[in-house]
């Protein structure tokens, strides 16, 4: 089965379809959606989208918090074009009908309420209550399903991309998706292809993101030949819920922005130890100090207590995260919540200009997957929805340019199946997985050595040799697809993270405690980089 489309989006979050409604009213878009259709960080997104609303606060303001946030890393360029952008994507949304929450002042006038998270000198974040993420794709959602020109392949997951040599230009063509419903892999022939894949963050055992997560973009966009950077810098959330059911929820950073405080279990504040923000310090700052009390205590959690503000307003705010509490026993409003860190969001990735595009013609990276520059070694909470919005609408202008004067190739080749059989072994898969995750999580977590991250990449390269293996031998599955790209992004993190000799942002090395002088982007490119001992 071949597909044709003006436009192939992978990626069906908030870059990807922002990116295709803003195209479908002049090309034929395909959205490419490995589950179901809302399926992907932006559904569990909570505390909000970050953007200068109030009259107090001005575009150098946000620009000033996410450098400072971003620990001297950030490119000034693209976090100035993010915040001058951010009140017309915001109003985009707003225009499209999603539902964020209004108050009305002392005199009568009703405006949106700003909430606050870490690193914000401002109220500044647009929320609608405690599940704004699953307030904008659902929005998104509606619009998409109307729009005559998008069609969705929900349950396809993009396998590789396919490139061609034009003249002195790699170039974009399509890509190979497995077709999940018929199990078999088809292609798609596109005059533009865009990864709107999401993070990576399921490479740690412990991590806030949905399973979708498997860093599929950056490592399809490394195999084709972009250059990604800063994968070292993997943020970790501070508060994660530390429940038996419940690993991966998220307790919103808004939380603390509405006065939650971090507490050991004898019931004392850590914060004002670690930093004069307090809890509301940078993530990587508070999310290395849990680290630092659980084990120093050897305690298996450490506690959020927001039981202290008034009842009606934990309701009115946090009904969502009031509701996952109590079906789990906990009273929100009375008691502290036991929390943990977990991976959350992938600050480096495919590197990608102010139009979202790569180093690969008619290639392009929008939202968690791309690495724009925007978030430096830790990215402000509140900074990626907007990310996401922001430049699925830069990328959108400039393949609209560009829409007329490229053809889409005449022919691909079929996927070769020819020499693969059914695998009996699955077994081999799911262990993989787990050790993978597992090492990843002890060695390459909060706090790194030179001697973890070196017995890391020992493992990853043996566990490259046995995938290569299997995938070279046996018909393709989720599991499969995945864990190949994961330990991709993982070979991608650990030799970013032995290039920098120094501690920044969300990248400690105790080998390397000092901050150097001069800031650097670590930059990988797939034609001059060894791996497993050979030049890939
Ligand atoms: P996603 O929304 O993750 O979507 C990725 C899409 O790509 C999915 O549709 C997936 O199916 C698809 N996909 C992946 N691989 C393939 C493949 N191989 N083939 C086909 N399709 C594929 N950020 C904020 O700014 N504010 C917040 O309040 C906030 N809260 C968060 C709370 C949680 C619990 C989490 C996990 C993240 C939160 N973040 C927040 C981060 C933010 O939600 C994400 O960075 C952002 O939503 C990413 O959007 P995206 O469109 O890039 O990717
Ligand atoms: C949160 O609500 O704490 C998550 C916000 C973010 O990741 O930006």
């Amino acid at each position: 089965m071949e597909y044709t489309s003006d436009v192939l989006v992978i990626g069906s979050g908030a870059a990807g379809l922002t990116l295709a409604l803003n195209l479908a009213d002049y090309a034929k878009v395909h959205v490419l959606s490995k589950g179901p259709l809302k399926e992907g960080s932006t559904y569990y997104a909570q505390g909000g989208i970050a953007a200068v609303f109030d009259k107090n606060d001005s575009v150098p303001q946000h620009v000033n918090d996410t450098l400072i946030a971003g620990d001297g890393l950030c490119d000034e360029e693209a976090v100035t074009y993010t915040a001058e952008n951010s009140k017309a994507s915001i109003d985009w949304l707003i225009n499209l009908g999603v539902p964020f929450d209004q108050e009305q002042d002392a005199s009568g006038e009703t405006n949106y309420h700003l909430t606050r998270e870490g690193g914000h000198s401002r109220r500044r974040i647009l929320h609608a209550a405690d599940a704004t993420g699953k307030a904008v794709q659902r929005t998104l959602v509606s619009k998409v399903l109307a729009h005559p020109n998008i069609t969705l392949l929900e349950r396809f997951n993009a396998v590789d991309l396919i490139t061609e040599q034009q003249g002195d230009k790699k170039v974009a063509v399509g890509a190979y998706i497995w077709n999940r419903n018929r199990e078999r892999v088809e292609v798609v022939r596109a005059k533009f292809v865009a990864l709107a894949t999401g993070g990576a963050s399921k490479v740690y055992q412990y991590t806030s993101n949905p399973d979708v997560s498997s860093g599929d973009g950056i490592a399809m966009a490394w195999r084709a030949g972009c250059r990604v950077a800063n994968m070292e810098f993997n943020q970790f959330h501070p508060t994660c819920l530390y429940h038996p059911d419940a690993r991966n929820f998220l307790l919103t950073e808004a939380l603390r922005g509405e006065g939650a405080l971090l507490k050991r279990a004898d019931g004392t504040r850590f914060m004002p130890d670690h930093d004069k923000r307090e809890e509301l310090a940078p993530r990587d700052v508070v999310a290395r100090a849990i680290d630092y009390e659980m084990k120093r205590f050897g305690s298996d959690c450490v506690y959020l207590d927001i039981s202290h503000r008034d009842d009606e307003f934990i309701e009115l705010h946090f009904p969502t995260i009031l509701k996952r509490c109590l079906e789990l026993g906990i009273d929100i409003r009375k008691q502290p919540i036991p929390v943990v860190p977990a991976a959350h969001y992938t600050c480096g990735g495919v590197v990608s200009d102010l139009n979202g595009a790569t180093d690969i013609a008619n290639l392009y990276a929008i939202g968690e997957v791309a690495y724009t520059g925007l978030h430096g070694a830790n990215r402000m909470a509140s900074n990626s929805l907007l990310e996401c919005v922001v430049f699925a609408h830069s990328a959108a202008k400039h393949i609209h340019q560009r829409l007329d004067k490229v053809e889409l190739v005449s022919k691909l080749a079929d996927w070769d199946e020819s020499q693969v059989s059914n695998s009996d072994e699955e077994v081999i898969i799911t262990h993989n997985w787990h050790e993978l995750r597992l090492f990843m999580w002890d060695y390459v977590g909060i706090v790194r050595t030179n001697k973890r991250l070196e017995r890391a990449m020992r493992r990853i390269h043996l566990l490259q040799q046995e995938i290569f293996e299997y995938y070279s031998n046996f018909r393709v599955g989720n599991n499969l697809l995945e864990l190949r790209n994961l330990v991709q992004v993982a070979e991608l993190i650990v030799a970013c993270a032995m290039q920098r000799h120094e501690s920044r942002g969300l990248h400690y090395n105790q080998d390397y405690p000092d901050k150097l002088p001069e800031a650097k982007p670590t930059i990988l490119a797939p034609n001059s980089f060894y791996h497993g001992g050979q030049l890939d």
